[in-house]
């Protein structure tokens, strides 16, 4: 990776879990209390799942200005909101139905229009809490990271810069085909705060890779995610980061 970053190493599910969601809660507070709102994209994704949850119970819930936080998906299957495969769904689930967020503060990808008028309507959304013409600035985006290299719906392969702030992809990963929307690095990589969210063993030679090998944003998509102004966090557990060795 070419920019600096911060890691964070967790050495159990719970401390991992409980670390994540004191990190948003803590951001939430603060982009409250400077600017009266906290806009995150959501990830999908397995590991996120138990955060959520957490998320929305105390203490964090208690504790989270709901009324003032917005919340925004950093990608999304192009399937109804309530679908198996739907990113929302798993966080209206884990999350949503548990906490006191205002409906007009739920932004979603709409996943059940078709893949053309599910781009323009996400791009308008985004464009709500955008200063005109410019990309709109993200308290916090939430990434994960597949043992490909991938991250959000960004995978190895797609077009490396993309000057849209969202774009739709088809991709056959896990084993479905499945159409997919994603918010470019156009946009992520404007935001105050990227927290990349990483565990598992079955993923720490990638990490290796991502983080100190050659750049090679091509095959390694989360190499992408460069922050232009704002902090590069990745948060871990011991299994992912058991390789990490810093080039000296
Ligand atoms: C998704 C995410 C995707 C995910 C990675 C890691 O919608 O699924 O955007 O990028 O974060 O595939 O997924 P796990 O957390 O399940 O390993």
């Amino acid at each position: 990776m070419t920019k600096p970053f911060t890691l964070h190493i967790l050495d159990s599910p719970e401390s991992f879990n409980q670390f994540g969601a004191r990190l948003l809660t803590e951001l939430a507070q603060e982009a409250v209390a400077q600017r009266n709102r906290f806009n995150i994209a959501l990830s999908g994704g397995g590991t996120p799942a138990s955060i959520y949850k957490l998320w929305g119970e105390r203490p964090y819930r208690d504790q989270m200005p709901w009324q003032q936080t917005h919340l925004f998906w950093g990608d999304e299957r192009l399937v109804p909101p309530d679908d198996p495969g739907s990113n929302f769904r798993q966080i209206n689930t884990l999350l949503l139905k548990n906490v006191p967020i205002p409906k007009e503060n739920i932004h979603r990808a709409k996943g059940e229009y078709a893949v053309e008028t599910a781009v323009a309507d996400y791009t308008t959304q985004l464009k709500t809490i955008a200063q005109a013409g410019a990309p709109p600035i993200f308290d916090v985006v939430l990434l994960g990271m597949g043992s490909d290299g991938h991250t959000a719906s960004l995978f190895p392969g797609s077009p490396p810069q993309q000057s849209e702030w969202v774009v739709s992809v088809t991709v056959n990963y896990d084993g479905r085909p499945a159409q997919r929307i994603s918010l470019t690095p156009t946009i992520i990589n404007c935001a105050r705060h990227i927290i990349f969210l990483v565990s598992g063993g079955s993923k720490a030679t990638m990490l290796q890779n991502v983080l100190y090998g050659p750049y090679q944003p091509d095959r390694l998509p989360a190499q992408r995610i460069q922050p232009t102004h704002g902090t590069l966090i990745w948060v871990l557990d011991t299994a992912v980061a058991q390789n990490l060795i810093h080039p000296s």
